[in-house]
């Protein structure tokens, strides 16, 4: 199949694509999405086949505003619309108890409640809206890899698979939503994003739990696509901690016998005579372009067979910095330089 660049001006084109079941990849401001009709169960199965996806992982519906969440979803809470009024359109993927029987187990994995998400993207808004469905929406990588912030690396991963690529340029913050359940009575951070806990709690005047601090390794995490492997490229990945560090890692990079690849914000990159095999790649100079630039750099070196580690800049646990440094870490499988 020969898969279509799309641009703004091929909206229709692009909505027709999805109303007769094929699958566009679509822009967003958190990372490109593989879209599909929600509502059509076979384009949803080719959705899992195109990416390599486990069918238990559920999938995000992408929506035009909350009236369509309203089709699908039990009556929304107060707290709900206070979220929804604040953040959306945003990165903010919200989990709501469904109606009976709306949408195909394909899309829910199975569950009682679907993920609920309106992006901040005005050609996928317009999509959605000329379309006149909502559309599911995983990151349009092939499952395992760092999602893409590019209409280049939808067409690295899946091109021949997919009908087409609504091109609209960068992601803004090139991390997925925060994913947050509001299925029950205590809301739960799923996976952090850009908008926070704290956030979240100055809306609706509760404490949020953060699920992953009551989760031990043998508990299966409650958004099932957290328990993969994920946004690994084939070199391994090690976290440096502290920008004091680097020095040591430049000096443990001139002793390996393959390239290097070194992803840090500029100071860091500046202030080191990095050693001949050692290729940098610049995270800009604060947390905010890190998290940008993150899954870029780590498919620039996946393209790079003689890259066989890269050594990654961490940052503070904090804000953005949380959504950072969860994706860093799953990427590098825990591990750190020097520990
Ligand atoms: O920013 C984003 O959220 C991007 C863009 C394209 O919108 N999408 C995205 O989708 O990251 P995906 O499929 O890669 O991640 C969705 C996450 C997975 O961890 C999945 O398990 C979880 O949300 N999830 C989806 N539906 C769920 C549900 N009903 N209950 C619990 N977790 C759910
Ligand atoms: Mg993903």
């Amino acid at each position: 199949m020969d898969t279509k660049i799309y641009t703004a001006d091929d909206l229709v084109a692009a909505a027709k694509d999805i109303v007769d079941g094929k699958l566009v990849s679509f822009p967003t401001e958190t990372v490109y999405g593989l879209g599909a009709d929600a509502t059509n169960e076979d384009a949803v199965k080719q959705v899992y086949a195109a990416k390599g996806r486990p069918s238990d992982n559920p999938l995000i519906v992408h929506v035009d505003g909350p009236e369509m969440v309203e089709r699908y979803a039990q009556p929304l809470s107060d707290e709900a619309k206070k979220l929804i009024n604040t953040f959306w359109p945003g990165p903010l993927t919200i989990i709501f108890n469904l109606k009976d029987n709306v949408l195909s187990k394909t899309v829910t994995g199975g569950l009682d409640t679907a993920a609920f998400r309106n992006p901040n993207n005005d050609v996928t808004l317009s999509l959605i809206k000329e379309a006149g469905v909502p559309i599911v929406g995983p990151s349009a990588n092939t499952s395992g890899k760092p999602s893409p912030t590019l209409a280049k690396h939808v067409y690295h991963d899946l091109k021949g698979k997919i009908a087409g690529i609504l091109d609209d340029g960068e992601c803004q913050y090139g991390v997925e939503s925060t994913v947050l359940d509001m299925s029950t009575d205590q809301p739960a951070i799923l996976r952090p994003g850009a908008i926070s806990a704290e956030q979240i709690e100055e809306i609706i005047n509760k404490p949020v739990l953060d699920e992953r601090v009551h989760l031990s390794d043998s508990q299966i995490p409650k958004a099932p696509g957290m328990k993969y492997k994920h946004y690994a490229p084939s070199a391994q990945v090690y976290i440096v901690d502290s920008t004091s560090d680097f020095k040591e890692a430049a000096k443990w990079a001139s002793q390996q016998d393959h390239t290097v690849g070194v992803m840090a914000t500029d100071t860091v990159l500046n202030d080191i005579d990095w050693p001949d095999n050692v290729e940098t790649f610049s995270l800009g100079d604060t947390v905010l372009s890190a998290s940008h630039a993150l899954f870029a750099g780590l498919r620039h070196f996946d393209n790079e067979e003689e890259v066989k580690s890269i050594l990654t800049q961490g940052f503070a646990n904090q804000g953005i910095g949380e959504a950072y440094m969860n994706r860093l870490n799953k990427s590098a499988g825990q591990k750190h330089f020097n520990k």
